[in-house]
């Protein structure tokens, strides 16, 4: 009969501390979403002309087929050349982006996903 009482004020105890790590405040819920949306111009432009441009230039060059420094550019890799197939392949995989060198940071990668399940805005 003790025990039984220990074991009921322990999960009671544990459900109110679970329960109490949670945030119900709309307001800083919404200025979550907004920090959370992926546009070309706050994110994804910084990440391609860091990795990518050195070959998907203007003019491309080392055997890039495409150029990759505008916004239409890059929606029309990501839609048409797929772009996140390439970036999200294995080190070492043929075809990985960027060619020839790391692979992206998963969180890196993720962004691009992000950007393109939010709709590709500029
Ligand atoms: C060292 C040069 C180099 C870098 C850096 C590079 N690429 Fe490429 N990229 C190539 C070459 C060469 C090809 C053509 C061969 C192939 O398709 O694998 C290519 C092809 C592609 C293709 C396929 C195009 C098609 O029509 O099939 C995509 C998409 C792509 N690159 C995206 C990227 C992205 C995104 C980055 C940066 C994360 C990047 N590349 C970095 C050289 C590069």
């Amino acid at each position: 009969m003790k025990k039984n009482t220990f074991l009921i004020l322990t999960l009671l105890v544990g459900t109110i501390l679970v329960s109490s790590c949670t945030n119900d405040s709309s307001a800083d819920l919404s200025g979550i979403d907004e920090l959370d949306e992926v546009t070309y111009t706050n994110t994804v432009k910084s990440i391609i002309d860091n990795n990518c441009i050195s070959c998907h230039a203007t003019t491309p060059i080392n055997g890039a087929p495409m150029s990759l420094t505008t916004y239409e550019n890059v929606k029309d890799a990501v839609l048409t050349r797929g772009l996140l197939d390439r970036i999200s392949r294995a080190q070492g995989e043929p075809g990985m982006m960027p060619s020839g060198g790391t692979r992206l940071p998963q969180a890196v990668i993720d962004q691009v996903i992000a950007w393109d399940s939010q709709g590709l805005t500029e």
